[in-house]
């Protein structure tokens, strides 16, 4: 091994098996009633990939959005902070709008991001996340789809991020230790 795939200590999620799902996801989506044509917001940086494979594997009418939030930085312990660094550039009002993004955690960002949303008076707003750690849970958020549930381990790649590295590995895994030293 070399490059990045170095600093992995396993993968927690291949490659297959997220495509497979995301397949899945894209499908339950298409299904649900009262969405002739959803909005569905991505929220920067994270869900990017999640974002381009499930809208790839969406065989229906739809429009995508971004909103870019503030992160943890080099830290892996969320401060409960959230800014918006970017809106997205279009009312809601009226709109199916689905929300997606690449992890649920403690849930103090989608919290934040689903309390905004809702303000803005969508037609229905669902919340579509590719991981879910239940048990970090400090807000009371139960997402729509979930791609998968995982225990409480950090994780990366897939878009999902250490200090802003490892966010192109094709699969989700779990860093070696000496890495966050
Ligand atoms: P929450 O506000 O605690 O739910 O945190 C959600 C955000 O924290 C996600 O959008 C990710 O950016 C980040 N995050 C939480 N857990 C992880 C992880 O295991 N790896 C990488 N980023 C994570
Ligand atoms: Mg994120």
């Amino acid at each position: 091994m070399s490059g990045i795939h170095q600093d992995i200590e396993k993968i927690l999620i291949d490659e297959r098996t997220l495509k497979k799902r995301v397949c899945e996801l894209a499908d339950e989506i298409r299904r649900d009633a009262g969405q002739p044509e959803p909005l569905l917001v991505g929220v920067l940086k994270g869900s990017f990939i999640f974002m381009a494979d499930l809208l790839r594997a969406l065989d229906m009418y739809c429009e995508i959005d971004f909103m870019a939030v503030s992160s943890y930085g080099a830290n892996t312990v969320n401060t409960g902070q959230v800014r918006i660094l970017k809106d997205i550039g279009q009312s809601i009002e009226n709109r199916d709008v689905i929300l997606v993004e690449d992890i649920l955690d403690s849930g103090e960002t989608l919290g934040y991001i689903m309390r905004l949303m809702k303000a803005r008076q969508p037609r229905s707003l669902k919340l579509c996340v590719m991981l879910d750690k239940p048990e970090r849970r400090k807000v009371d958020i139960t997402p729509d789809y979930v791609g998968f549930s995982i225990p409480n381990e950090f994780v990366v790649g897939y878009g999902l991020d250490y200090a802003e590295r490892y966010r192109q590995l094709p699969y989700i895994g779990v860093l070696k230790p000496e890495i966050y030293k």
